[in-house]
């Protein structure tokens, strides 16, 4: 069994966190998730750095003691993880005695070993980002990073020798390729090296919030020092050696970008000061970004991700922070493209090819998954997908892996407009069986891929499949040919609504959804309807397939029309209007949940809409194209 160690960075609780954080998180949820079903020995570490000056003074000024108030904020992030599913195996809390311990360790191995020296730090500290630098790196007087202001600092400190490590670590990046990614990560990393490493402080004597340095206890260790060390107090460095063995070094740091140079230059340097092993990866992904600026507390332009998961459920946000931004670089976030999202992707897509695909199970196949005879269509294009994800999530490409799982939904999709089940039914044609089973197969597979992305859909997927406990399968379940014949279909609720356009963005409060008697009596009195009245309509984009003479009628024609994931006929008095040919592959709405009428002995299934102006009738249509079957609101 291959083991994986994975990590996010561990989080400032100095305030709320935001999507920002989110979307580290979840991406490291993904690949842990991903390794689980692969069967892997995963542990998936986060948790938070709550030493140091800028939670020190944020505590002071909130009046509390800096254990008080991270005990706080940490109450609300790993609420906040339980809202997004983040499957974490530890959290680890730096001012956790497991970790102290550690951390003085540490630093008597440092100073053992000669790397660490006592002498006075003079310099410049943001603290915002808790870093020195020194008078030539400031630009504009101000942090070279994030471009806030920086302060003055002169104090006794140990610091400790990074020059001498610099070209072992050098020819490790040269030699190992996958070591810092993505390749412009790695290039300005390599260029930092080049221009000459600098001695690092390593402790601070002007606050104390902080772990004490054993033998010098006025001294509190830099706290990135602290930070970075969680990665091995949590794997057992000092306390576990067997369990230590087993998981160091880290499979995948995942880092944002701006925190590349502490994980690729100086955790490095340690571990190779320590005599360990590096981890194999340092990844560095992008910034998510809202007008152009990072999402981020000081920018106070943050995004509560729990306000976005109420709004639009937890597969929806999850799947908009893996998907819209290629992992690594930057990308905008915005509500409107979270909404376009899910309607196409998940509403449109993946939702309706499953309600589609069961009602035409139901309705052509006795509602049973059928024995599929013949050739598969399908099959090489799901293995294709298949292996496309796989080759993505192993170079960490989530929006990658996301993209090839559903070329598959769009095939399957495609494959529906143009088999035409509808007629192959009527036709009698064998190769119903394996087109059905085809598009079964495909949502199954679609499904077992999924699961590292999302949390709901794809048990909701296997069990409208009737494909059993997905909570039971691996990975290896992407193999074609899983779903039995015989199983029974439990066609269910839309796996994702279409979220309306009129819904509000995150910062307008949400109207009341439902109306109070009150408002529906003046509504009344004012001859209008309420929202929720005409939200009762269930109006349905259609598709007209043939459109025929009623026998008996001048005025009616018996259409038929594809809604999707089924077929109406509809009895409408237009033929004084249309020619029954003309109409066919018109796209026309369809009020859907009209109570069925028996008109010249044909069961009409719902009334299609059209203008008129005195004599003359025109059809409602649509301006473009959309799916049959899509929504009318
Ligand atoms: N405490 C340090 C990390 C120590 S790891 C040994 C820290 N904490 S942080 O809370 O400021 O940031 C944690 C992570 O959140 C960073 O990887 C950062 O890049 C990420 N993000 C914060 N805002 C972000 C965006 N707007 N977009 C993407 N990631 C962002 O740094």
């Amino acid at each position: 069994m291959a083991k994986f160690y994975i990590t996010t960075p561990i989080y400032y609780p100095n305030a709320r966190l935001h999507i920002g954080h989110a979307y580290t998180t979840v991406a490291a949820d993904a690949l842990a998730r991903y390794h689980r079903l692969l069967g892997d020995e995963v542990f998936f570490l986060t948790g938070t750095d709550e030493h140091g000056q800028k939670i020190g003074r944020t505590a002071q000024e909130a009046g509390l003691s800096p254990q008080q108030y991270v005990d706080q904020i940490v109450a609300t992030i790993r609420e906040l993880w339980g809202t997004l599913a983040i499957s974490y195996d530890d959290f680890i809390r730096t001012s956790e005695d497991r970790h102290r311990t550690v951390v003085q360790e540490v630093f008597r191995q440092l100073v053992a070993s000669g790397d660490v020296y006592k002498g006075t730090y003079e310099g410049w500290y943001c603290t915002p980002d808790e870093s020195f630098w020194p008078e030539g790196r400031l630009v504009d007087g101000k942090c070279p990073v994030c471009g806030r202001a920086v302060e003055r600092v002169q104090e006794e400190s140990y610091f400790l020798k990074l020059a001498p490590y610099a070209e072992r670590l050098k020819r490790h990046i040269l030699e190992h390729p996958g070591f810092i990614q993505p390749e412009s990560r790695r290039n300005e990393m390599l260029a930092f090296i080049d221009q000459g490493l600098d001695d690092l402080s390593i402790s601070r004597t002007s606050f104390d919030w902080g772990v004490p340095l054993p033998g010098d206890e006025k001294h509190v260790a830099y706290v990135w020092i602290d930070a970075l060390t969680n990665y091995i107090t949590a794997a057992g460095f000092g306390s576990d050696a067997e369990r230590f063995a087993r998981l160091w070094p880290a499979d995948v740091h995942l880092v944002g970008k701006e925190i590349v140079r502490f994980h690729a230059i100086i955790w490095p340097i340690i571990l190779l000061a320590l005599k360990l092993p590096l981890p194999k990866t340092v990844f560095g992904h992008g910034w998510l970004l809202l007008d152009d600026a990072k999402i981020g507390k000081s920018t106070g332009n943050v995004i509560d991700p729990t306000t976005l998961v109420e709004r639009y459920g937890l597969d929806a946000v999850r799947y908009y922070l893996l998907r819209e931004v290629a992992f690594g670089s930057d990308g905008s976030y915005s509500e409107p493209s979270l909404v376009l999202r899910t309607n196409v992707d998940l509403a449109n897509d993946l939702g309706n090819l499953l309600s589609r695909t069961t009602a035409m199970l139901e309705r052509f196949s006795a509602g049973k998954v059928p024995v599929p005879v013949g050739t598969s269509n399908l099959r090489p294009v799901a293995e294709a997908a298949i292996y496309e994800c796989e080759q993505a999530l192993a170079s960490l490409s989530l929006s990658d892996a996301l993209v090839a799982l559903f070329r598959l939904v769009k095939a399957a999709n495609k494959s529906i407009e143009e088999e035409a089940p509808w007629t192959l039914h009527r036709n009698q044609d064998p190769r119903l069986a394996a087109v059905l089973y085809d598009l079964a197969e495909s949502l199954r597979i679609t499904a077992v891929a999924l699961r590292p992305f999302l949390i709901d859909a794809p048990a909701k997927i296997y069990a409208q499949l009737g494909a059993g406990d997905i909570g039971a399968t691996s990975w290896q379940d992407v193999a074609w040919g899983g779903l039995k014949p015989g199983a029974t279909i439990q066609r269910g609720a839309p796996l994702f609504p279409r979220i309306e356009a009129e819904e509000p963005t995150a910062s307008a409060p949400r109207p009341a959804v439902a109306a109070t008697t009150s408002a529906k009596a003046t509504a009344e009195k004012a001859g209008t309807i309420e929202l929720a009245d005409f939200k009762r309509l269930e109006l349905k984009v259609a598709r007209v397939v043939s459109a025929e003479p009623v026998e008996g009628s001048r005025k009616l024609l018996k259409l038929t029309l594809d809604l999707g994931a089924e077929q109406r006929t509809v009895v409408s008095g237009i033929a004084g209007h249309y020619d029954g040919p003309a109409l066919v592959g018109k796209d026309v709405i369809l009020v859907a949940n009209l109570a069925p009428a028996t008109i010249f002995g044909i069961e009409s299934g719902g009334m299609i809409l059209a203008a008129r102006d005195r004599d003359q009738l025109r059809l409602l249509t649509v301006d473009g194209s959309l799916q049959p079957g899509s929504s009318v609101s």
